[in-house]
């Protein structure tokens, strides 16, 4: 890792894209370069600053906008069904990741959760195992300003866990289907009290995590199932959308002690 030392700094904010939008179209460039849009084509100052306005060369104005956590989930390329926005903050929360923290995550996939939360200071070390999505989530890494606090490893974290230095990670974040393989090295690889978070969208593999977390003496085990019921206000009055309920997953928490 390149830096990583949890100081706050964005990396190299000339290498960051900003996003250029006009009510709902949003689009994600890099200062200085050009974009074609169905509006005609951007122009994007390499000074460019958030609150600027550009024109198309069709005189259509879009407004520029700094990249926020949200944004990470709707413009990262996608590989690895991403982490949602709700569920990337329950696991900041439950886990209380931090600035100048340690964190060991796998698998990368997209990248979301890894660059959320080095977004919110920690510095991340985050292993997948499929080379392309690998390669994908370095550039993924590179849009969302993280490079410096993000180092995207090649390989299974069930096969490389036994090289990583003890006590070196102060969480451990897993969104694999086999996470029970490595919550059992959870005590080898946290300081003492660090966190564990598991998130599985299904049950079986949730329950597997909950046991290997029982067997490794892992304290205050809780599994949550995270489900968001969106709200309608209307002229007819107020309740919740009678769309399905919005199961994500599970949310495995226990800790080091
Ligand atoms: C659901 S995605 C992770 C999404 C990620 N949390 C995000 O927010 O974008 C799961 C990823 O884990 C990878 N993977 C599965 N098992 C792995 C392992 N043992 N080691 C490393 N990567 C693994 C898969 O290739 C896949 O890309």
């Amino acid at each position: 890792m390149t830096g990583a030392d949890g100081d706050g700094d964005d990396g190299d904010a000339d290498d960051v894209p900003v996003l250029l939008v006009r009510g709902d179209r949003e689009f994600l460039v890099q200062p200085g370069e050009e974009m074609g849009t169905d509006l005609g084509v951007l122009e994007v100052p390499a000074d460019v600053d958030p609150g600027d306005t550009i024109e198309t060369h069709l005189g259509e104005a879009f407004t520029v906008r700094r990249l926020r956590g949200p944004d990470l989930f709707h413009h990262f390329e996608r590989t690895g069904a991403p982490m949602v926005p709700r569920d990337v903050g329950l696991v900041i929360g439950e886990t209380g990741v931090a600035q100048g923290d340690r964190v060991l995550d796998a698998g990368t996939g997209t990248g979301v959760l890894a660059a959320s939360m080095a977004r919110a200071g920690a510095s991340v070390v985050t292993y997948e195992r499929d080379p392309e999505f690998a390669d994908v989530a370095r550039e993924n890494m590179r849009l969302g300003g993280v490079t410096d606090r993000v180092d995207v490893r090649t390989g299974d974290l069930t096969e490389e866990v036994t090289d990583l230095e003890p006590s070196s990670f102060d969480v451990l974040t897993l969104d694999t289907g086999d996470a029970a393989d490595v919550v059992g090295h959870a005590p080898d690889l946290l300081v003492e009290g660090g966190f564990v978070a598991v998130y599985s969208p299904f049950i079986e593999s949730t329950r597997d995590v909950v046991e290997a977390a029982r067997e490794a003496d892992l304290a205050d085990v809780r599994t949550r199932e995270t489900i968001q019921r969106e709200m309608q206000f209307d002229d007819r009055g107020s309740r919740p959308s009678t769309a399905p309920v919005g199961h994500t997953g599970y949310l495995t928490v226990a800790r080091n002690v």
